[in-house]
């Protein structure tokens, strides 16, 4: 069992515990009387994990809340229809919601806790590799509406994270791989991180077949180095002020991707796999990083072979005119996270269109 502790501007009831290992939902009553005891605990899931999983998870004194799955479903009315349930079985102040589930879950459980009475404890216990790397850490919560992806949400800190990586045997190799593009941007940001030594594109890059292959041990030791950069990002940017931008490297391109694909064709992990080549590419051209590390970090992208699915040619213009509509804009400027050294990046709002249009055609 691994354990990493996030404190958000040393605030203690913003500090809490992400645990990591296995067979940890067994142990799930355990840890929440520990860190988030509750009058009652509210389980949100899916029925697909809680087919598979529902059966493992031993909370007490709980109930359990069924949405259906799926990014479409993580909407006004799918929020609408938890606090109504919550307010139907009578939850009190002291209650404390529980996401059992993958970030979509997360996101709107997340919310959910964050508006219930003026705002309830919550759990996350996170069952895909991109929740146990990244949503579940960092207390950013989300619905979508008409107009864009997580345009309302709050930022509100779970109580404690609870990552059992045995559920992730059960994703399919599309949603591992998903989780694995997370994975491959923390080493690209390690040192901007600036929370210890890992050489994680060397501990990733010397371990792939195991990696790939989900040998736990592995996994757990990559989940928690993912959970401690995280942590040490939010722990001095909570609200996104400056530093927390980062996190999106490859996520200009691969939102603006998924958005001109209508979100439909790729994963979030595919867009931002090509996004992070797309950086790459773009730090080159600006002599920003050597070669040497330009053909490292492109081999250890293509190391994770993400077998992107048959999809329409989108025109560097596009795919511009896409970039433009993130909530990541300032001032009309697209802004970049690119490399700048390895596992080092930086901000960047005035490439060129000329050259951005070049590498994108
Ligand atoms: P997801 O929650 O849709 O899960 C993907 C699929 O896997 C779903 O069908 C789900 O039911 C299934 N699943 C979950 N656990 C499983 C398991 N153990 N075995 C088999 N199947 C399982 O997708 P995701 O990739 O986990 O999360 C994507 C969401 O996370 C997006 O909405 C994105 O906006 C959000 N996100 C949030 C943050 C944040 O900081 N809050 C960061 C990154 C992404
Ligand atoms: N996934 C980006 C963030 O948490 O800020």
């Amino acid at each position: 069992m691994r354990e990493v502790t996030v404190d958000i501007n040393s605030v203690s009831e913003k500090k809490y515990p992400i645990i990591i290992g296995e067979d940890l939902l067994e142990k799930a009553n355990e840890y929440l009387l520990r860190y988030c005891p509750a009058s009652k605990y509210f389980i949100i899931t899916n029925e697909k994990i809680d087919g598979l999983w529902g059966k493992k998870l031993n909370i007490e004194n709980a109930e359990k809340f069924i949405i259906p799955d799926g990014e479409k479903y993580k909407n006004y009315e799918t929020l609408i229809s938890i606090l109504n349930k919550a307010s139907e079985l009578k939850l009190d102040r002291k209650c404390a919601f529980v996401a059992f589930g993958g970030g979509v879950i997360g996101d709107i459980t997340g919310f959910a806790a964050s508006v219930y009475r003026r705002g309830v404890d919550f759990v996350q216990i996170p069952t895909t590799l991109l929740a146990q790397v990244d949503s579940s850490v960092g207390g950013k919560t989300a619905v979508n509406n008409e107009y864009g992806k997580n345009l309302i949400g709050t930022f509100y800190q779970p109580k404690l994270v609870l990552a059992d990586t045995k559920t992730l045997t059960t994703l399919d190799e599309r949603q591992l791989k998903t989780g694995f593009a997370e994975v491959v941007k923390y080493a690209f940001i390690e040192k901007t991180c600036d929370c210890g030594e890992f050489n994680f594109i060397d501990f990733l890059s010397g371990n792939i077949s195991e990696i790939k292959k989900l040998n736990l041990s592995f996994i757990n030791e990559a989940v928690e180095i993912c959970c401690k950069l995280k942590a040490a990002v939010v722990h001095k940017d909570e609200k996104e002020n400056g530093l927390r931008a980062i996190l999106n490297l490859g996520h200009t391109y691969g939102h603006a991707l998924e958005k001109c694909s209508n979100y439909s064709i790729f994963t979030h992990g595919e867009a931002v796999a090509l996004g992070l080549q797309v950086c790459f590419d773009l730090s080159f051209a600006l002599n920003l990083i050597s070669e040497e590390y330009y053909n490292q970090a492109s081999e250890l992208i293509n190391m994770f072979e993400f077998n992107l699915p048959e999809h329409p040619y989108y025109t560097p213009e596009m795919i511009t005119s896409a970039m433009k509509f993130d909530k990541k804009v300032k001032d009309g400027k697209i802004i970049f996270i690119l490399p700048t050294n390895v596992g080092e990046v930086a901000v960047f709002d005035n490439i060129e269109t000329n050259l951005l249009h070049q590498i994108l055609a």
